[in-house]
């Protein structure tokens, strides 16, 4: 198969072939899968009605697509390669045929509890391979994956189980991030006691961190109980190009997180044509490319470019247990020197902390096998792009600023590795399909190229989500009716001259935590959870490595910072999880409101970032002194 453009050429061409004629472009390029109904549409739907399908009518298993029909041209090709947290255990190593056998076992182990095509299955495990075979074994059988990050809380863990109504549960006993054991098992234990959890029968615990555990009788079972007795054989159900695939949590700017729904066909055909082509990996049976993304499975970055596409194109792909910085800051380059890592694919906030770490670390090891370097979560910025361009790929390899989102599926702007000219921080130009537009509040398309603007999409594109789980509504209302006719993406973008784009960020309430995205609204519910705060204002502030912090106005009879502090941390870490403590909490005795009860968070939004000046229009404030007071408190 070779889905991959390989000149610039190539790509203009493919660009003006996808934009005029996008059912001939896709039909071609979804030629090179495995499906066994060809589908009778290409493309079916549009902004307006929300009802959008690729490969209508089509059937297909996207697991045979990413590791079956790759066993007889490369099945003793390295397919995952397992670096472990602690650098002297040996990497697991699993051929394509291996991979395919495991994720057969693992099917098979589901479908002896019961799961079956349609079930939702909740998966809450640590990076590790067993993670990776239960995703694509959730995939085989079609039975809908939703894997929670393993930093999220009990409470977060709940809602989502609750959500999406699971049945089983995957786990580990205990998570090895560094010298932490994170308590996966007890975490379920405690998410399970919650309301309406009860939809789940049973937990499968595979054993890692050797935690002790408590495992209840009649609904707890091991891992490896069930699994040696499996079978490796398992016959591929056919499966509708639309039924749902997975379903992934993401915060937005209001409410709860939304369950974004991922179907068969069109995130296969995404998730690999974007892989090929953003990165360039040789997916050759002899090739020795060693693709690394950094991420965790737990977010999209890794369902899409850690799992399914680096194998639906047959690459290696590398998955790492651990941090960043243990033993010590080294072990990211440590790793790229011991398993001559070829492409690697981080986030800036990851760039940014080993960068404070010294150019003498990354200068210890040898980096010469690398040859793409990629960016994905949040802007770049200048000093770290440029950092890491030297530093790190010695200004040899390009490197892909990648700019999606958890629900676009796969990339939608970036540069092709080697193909597009890159200029520092910008994501530059849109993939094939994807035609971005900028608009004006009104949701007028600003035409000129130079222009700044909230950054939309104008056509539906094969890996796009089709819905929000269970509330539709709230899918159109999220994405389609804010600015009508277009996906709004909630971010803003510039575009230059030669029409490449820079992301700048998000316009709407949403803050990016090191990659992490939060929505105000929801720390804001988090902390009102605890009785001891009356009222509070979340804002996002520049944090020189997080990218973005999060900054909290609270109103409050306690008087102690260190006390209201460890509430604010306590309930956090109880409601959300670790990741979304506040970085700087403010006591203030009143929020600045409009008549009309609003919270001026763009006032908020300037002190927390120390710009005390132009404050716009303010005559609509009730109380225009708690702004002097919070200035002061700042000062
Ligand atoms: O604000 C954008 C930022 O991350 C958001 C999407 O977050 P999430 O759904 O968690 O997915 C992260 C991984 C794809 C976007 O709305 N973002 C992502 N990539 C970039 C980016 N901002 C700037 N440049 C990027 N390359």
């Amino acid at each position: 198969m070779d889905i991959r453009l390989k000149t610039f050429e190539e790509y203009e061409a493919a660009y003006e072939q996808a934009k005029n004629n996008p059912s001939e472009y896709w039909g071609k390029i979804a030629e090179n899968f495995q499906f066994s109904k060809k589908w009778q549409d290409v493309t079916l739907g549009d902004f307006t009605d929300g009802e959008i399908r690729w490969f209508n009518g089509a059937k297909l298993n996207i697991t045979e697509n990413c590791l079956d029909r790759h066993l007889e041209t490369r099945g003793d090709k390295k397919a995952l390669v397992y670096v472990a947290n602690d650098p002297s255990e040996k990497n697991q190593e699993f051929t394509y045929k291996e991979l395919h056998a495991q994720v057969c076992k693992t099917a098979n182990m589901l479908e002896e509890l019961g799961v079956k095509k349609g079930d939702r299955v909740c998966i809450y495990m640590s990076m590790v391979p067993e993670l990776m075979f239960t995703v694509l074994a959730c995939a085989r059988i079609g039975a809908i994956h939703s894997v929670v990050f393993g930093g999220f809380s009990a409470q977060a863990l709940a809602g989502r189980i609750v959500d999406a109504e699971c049945s089983v549960l995957v786990t580990n006993d205990g998570g090895l991030r560094g010298t932490k054991v994170t308590e996966l098992k007890s975490i379920v234990d405690e998410a399970l006691k919650e309301k309406d959890c009860s939809c789940v029968k049973n937990v499968i615990v595979h054993k890692r961190a050797n935690n002790k555990v408590t495992m209840q009788d009649g609904r707890d079972l091991w891992w490896h109980e069930l699994f040696d007795k499996a079978s490796d054989k398992h016959t591929a159900p056919q499966l509708d190009a639309e039924d749902p695939l997975f379903i992934l949590y993401t915060s937005g700017s209001t409410g709860t997180p939304k369950g974004v729904v991922h179907t068969q066909a069109g995130y296969m055909v995404w998730a690999a044509y974007t892989f090929a082509n953003v990165f360039q990996v040789d997916p050759g049976e002899s090739s020795k490319d060693m693709y690394w993304c950094t991420a965790d499975i737990g977010w999209i970055t890794g369902h899409t470019y850690i799992t399914y596409g680096p194998l639906l194109n047959g690459a290696t792909t590398m998955m790492f247990e651990g941090v960043p910085t243990y033993p010590d800051a080294g072990r990211f380059w440590d790793i790229v020197e011991k398993n001559k890592v070829t492409h690697f694919y981080t986030a800036p906030t990851a760039v940014r902390a080993l960068m404070a770490c010294g150019d003498d670390v990354p200068a210890k090891y040898d980096l010469s096998t690398l040859k793409v370097l990629g960016s994905v979560g949040e802007p770049i910025n200048a000093e770290a792009w440029h950092w890491y361009n030297e530093h790190i790929g010695k200004k040899k390899c390009p490197i892909v600023d990648t700019w999606w989102q958890t629900e676009t599926g796969g990339i939608l702007i970036s540069p092709l590795a080697g193909l597009t000219k890159t200029k520092p921080c910008k994501a530059t130009l849109p993939l094939p399909g994807i035609i971005p537009v900028l608009v004006d509040d009104d949701g007028r398309e600003i035409g000129e190229t130079m222009a700044e603007g909230k950054l939309c999409i104008k056509h539906p594109w094969p890996g796009m989500l089709r819905t929000v789980y269970k509330n539709h509504e709230r899918f159109m209302n999220a994405y389609l009716r804010t600015y009508k006719g277009y996906y709004f993406s909630g971010d803003g973008a510039k575009r230059d001259i030669e029409g490449y784009m820079r992301i700048t960020g998000r316009v709407d309430d949403v803050i990016n935590v090191s990659g992490h995205r939060f929505g105000t609204a929801e720390i804001e519910n988090a902390i009102g959870k605890n009785t001891a705060i009356a009222e509070s204002a979340v804002v996002g502030y520049p944090h020189d490595v997080k990218g973005e912090g999060i900054y909290a106005y609270v109103v409050t009879d306690l008087k102690d910072e260190a006390e209201v502090t460890k509430h604010i941390n306590d309930t956090i870490i109880k409601e959300i999880g670790a990741v979304a403590r506040p970085d700087k909490i403010q006591i203030v005795s009143g929020l600045p409101k409009t008549r009309s009860g609003k919270i001026m968070r763009r006032i908020l939004r300037k002190i927390a970032a120390h710009d005390f000046n132009n404050f716009g229009d303010t005559s609509t404030l009730l109380d225009p002194s708690v702004v002097e007071e919070i200035k002061e408190g700042v000062k």
